[in-house]
C-alpha cells in the first residue's frame, strides 16, 4: 500500500498497562469474546499448555495475554499502577523489511533501536525494533510472530484479522502536525480521510497501512496523549449484537450505542473497558484501494446511531 521500502502489514499487537490484568481477562473473554493465550510469551515452557483455568493466559509476571486468531496473542495487559498504553506493534513481512525500516527511519533522524533478546521473548517474535512517536507513544515494528491454534471463544464471534491486522486504535496526540508528519512521512501511513472539530488542529485523522480504512487514527482534543479506544472487528453483525448483549448483561458502561460511522461504514458500539480506554466492537468496515482519494468529511461522523459519541465522550477519563 505505502512506500515499498518497508511495507507495514497492519496493527499486529497491542500492549496496555492496568492495575488488575485478571479483571481485564474477564472482560476480554466474557464480554469481547477473546480467548486466553494457550502459552503466554516469555521463556519457553516446552510448549505445555497450562491446565489451571485460573492461570489461563497469565504469564509469570502476572501479565495477561489474549488471542483473537491463530496468532499466539494479540492483546497484552501488563500489571501497572497507572493504566495506559504500553506499546503498539506494527508488523513487517520479513526480516529484510525490518532491516530496511530501521535504516529508512534512522535516516529521518528518528531514534530507533533493535529489540533485545528479552524483548523478543516478551513479545514472542523473531525480531523487533523500538521507537516512539512525537507524542511519546512506544511503537514496535516486528516480524516473525508465533502462530499456534485457532481460538476457542466461549461465544459465537470470529474476528476479522489476517492481512488487515487486529483492528485499529485511536490515539490522543497533543499536536496534530508533528504526529501526522511522523506517521505519514517516516512510517509511510496514508491518510484516508479526516474531520476537523475546531481551532488549533482539533480533529481526527484516519491513517491506513493496509486495505483496512484505518489501523490508526490521531485525535487532537488538547494536551493529552494516550489510547482513546481499541477497535476489534467481527466477521458478522451477529458477533457485534451478541457482544453488546453480553456487555449489557455484565453491567459494562456503553459509551456509545449501536451506529454506523459515515467514513469507514463500520457498524459498531463502544464500551468502557476496565482500564480507562474504550473498546469498540464493529463489523462491515470498508476496504480501501489505491484509487481512494483522501478527503475531509464534515456534517457529522455517523449515518445513524452512535448516540453518546460526543466531544465530551471522546475526552480522556481519569
Ligand atoms: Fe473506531
Amino acid at each position: 500500500m505505502q512506500d515499498a521500502r518497508f511495507p507495514l502489514g497492519g496493527l499486529g499487537y497491542v500492549g496496555v498497562g492496568a492495575p488488575d490484568p485478571i479483571a481485564w481477562r474477564e472482560f476480554g473473554t466474557k464480554v469481547c469474546g477473546l480467548t486466553p493465550a494457550l502459552i503466554p510469551p516469555g521463556p519457553r515452557r516446552q510448549g505445555i499448555p497450562i491446565a489451571n483455568p485460573d492461570a489461563a493466559g497469565v504469564a509469570d509476571d502476572g501479565s495477561v495475554f489474549l488471542k483473537m486468531d491463530r496468532r499466539q496473542w494479540r492483546l497484552a495487559i501488563h500489571p501497572a499502577n497507572t493504566p495506559g498504553l504500553a506499546y503498539l506493534g506494527f508488523e513487517l513481512p520479513t526480516a529484510t523489511d525490518l532491516a530496511r525500516a530501521v535504516d529508512a527511519i534512522g535516516r529521518h533522524r528518528v531514534e530507533i533501536r533493535r529489540g533485545t533478546e528479552d524483548e523478543r521473548q516478551a513479545r514472542s517474535v523473531a525480531d523487533l525494533a523500538v521507537l516512539h512517536d512525537p507524542a511519546g507513544h512506544r511503537l514496535e515494528l516486528f516480524t516473525g510472530p508465533i502462530v499456534d491454534q485457532p481460538p476457542e471463544p466461549d461465544f459465537d464471534i470470529e474476528f476479522l484479522t489476517g492481512p488487515l491486522g487486529m483492528g485499529h486504535v485511536v490515539l490522543y496526540v497533543p499536536e496534530i502536525e508533528p504526529a501526522l508528519a511522523f506517521y505519514r512521512d517516516v512510517l509511510g501511513f496514508r491518510r484516508t480521510d479526516y474531520m476537523q472539530f475546531g481551532p488549533g488542529g482539533m480533529g481526527i485523522h484516519f491513517l491506513r497501512c493496509t486495505r483496512r480504512h484505518h489501523s490508526l487514527a490521531l485525535l487532537q482534543l488538547g494536551p493529552p496523549s494516550g489510547l482513546q479506544h481499541l477497535m476489534l472487528e467481527s466477521t458478522t453483525i451477529d458477533g457485534v449484537g451478541l457482544a453488546l448483549d453480553r456487555a449489557l448483561a455484565a453491567g459494562v458502561r456503553i459509551t456509545s450505542g449501536l451506529g454506523r460511522h459515515r467514513n469507514d461504514k463500520t457498524v459498531s458500539f463502544y464500551m468502557q473497558g476496565p482500564s480507562g480506554f474504550d473498546v469498540e466492537i464493529g463489523w462491515d468496515g470498508v476496504l480501501v484501494g489505491d484509487d481512494w482519494v483522501e478527503h475531509e468529511f464534515a456534517g457529522g461522523g455517523d449515518d445513524w446511531g452512535h448516540h453518546g459519541l460526543t466531544a465530551e465522550a471522546l475526552a480522556p477519563r481519569d
